[in-house]
């Protein structure tokens, strides 16, 4: 299987390392120092994960900045290029995938697209009509930063949006969960195939619930700052609350998540697409 990761920031590069443990993997980056610091062998985002791998592992993995090298041949183009809130014109900007995917139709036809970049809800049949892309999947990734591919050797969940009508586009759907699959470590990982909106949906509900759970913690804490109390003992005597479904807040997410004294732009910006959507 060739495969092309478009974006080497920490989505992109954690899963061209995860990949090219077994595959022929050719990661494609506008910057040329990103692309030269991979084939050095030197990873140009802060994650010991990957340090480790390319210190250690021998990877099929090599990295451009031409994208007739990156994409011909491809039989996978997996999309991790960014998609940044603008906050005066209150969208997200999906400049960069779009123009992955038009570098991939171009010189990839035959391959299979999936977006990993995070998307609002709605766009991905939305671009997959406008541009006339037959194999497209969405696939929401939940690495955090500086632990990315530690998150994706052992994922929580591996999600795959498709069309639902369409049985050879859900047959790439398993096949792309399979092929994440096989370079994890850990490999009793739930697999959820789903709509193309539930799993732009999954993604935004993810993150508005992680910000819900920091903002919950923050007004606890600057409560019993305020009230001269120890927020520690009021986390410990009321955290084994249920919050929903299989979640438990444990005293030791509710510390980290009063760690984080505000909540992160990312989720800010992810709350107001998903109020707009
Ligand atoms: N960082 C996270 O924790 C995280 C988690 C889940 C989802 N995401 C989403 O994944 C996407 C990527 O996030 P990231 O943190 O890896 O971003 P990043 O900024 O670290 O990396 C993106 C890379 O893409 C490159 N790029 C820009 N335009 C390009 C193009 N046209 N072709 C090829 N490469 C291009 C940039 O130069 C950069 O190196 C975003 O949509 C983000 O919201 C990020």
């Amino acid at each position: 299987m060739k495969i092309a990761v478009a974006g080497i920031g920490y989505v992109g590069l954690s899963l061209a390392v995860l990949l090219a443990q077994r595959n022929p993997v050719t990661a494609l980056d506008i910057l040329p120092e990103k692309a030269a610091a991979v084939n050095a062998g030197r990873s140009p985002i802060g994650d010991d994960g990957i340090r480790r791998f390319f210190s250690e592992k021998r990877l099929l993995l090599t990295a451009t900045t031409d994208p007739v090298r990156a994409f011909s041949g491809a039989d996978w183009v997996i999309v991790a290029a960014p998609t940044d809130y603008d906050p005066d014109r209150h969208f997200f900007n999906t400049s960069a995938v779009e123009q992955v995917l038009i570098q991939a139709k171009r010189y990839a036809p035959e391959a299979v697209c999936v977006i990993k970049s995070t998307v609002p809800v709605g766009y991905t049949a939305e671009i997959r009509s406008r541009l006339g892309l037959t194999r497209l999947l969405f696939s929401p990734e939940f690495l955090r930063e500086g632990h990315a591919l530690s998150d994706n050797l052992s994922p929580s969940r591996i999600i795959v949006g498709a069309d639902p009508e369409d049985p050879a586009l859900k047959a790439d759907a398993a096949a792309f969960a399979s092929l994440l699959l096989e370079g994890a470590e850990k490999k009793d990982v739930p697999v959820l195939l789903m709509s193309y909106p539930e799993a732009e949906a999954v993604k935004l509900f993810a993150n508005t619930y992680l910000a819900m759970r920091v903002a919950y913690f923050n007004e606890l804490d600057t409560y019993a700052e305020m009230k001269g109390m120890d927020a520690r003992r009021i986390i410990e005597g009321s955290a084994w609350i249920r919050a929903s479904g299989r979640t438990t807040i444990t005293p030791a997410s509710a510390t980290a998540a009063t760690a984080c004294r505000r909540i992160p732009d990312s989720s800010l910006r992810i709350l107001t697409a998903y109020l707009r959507t």
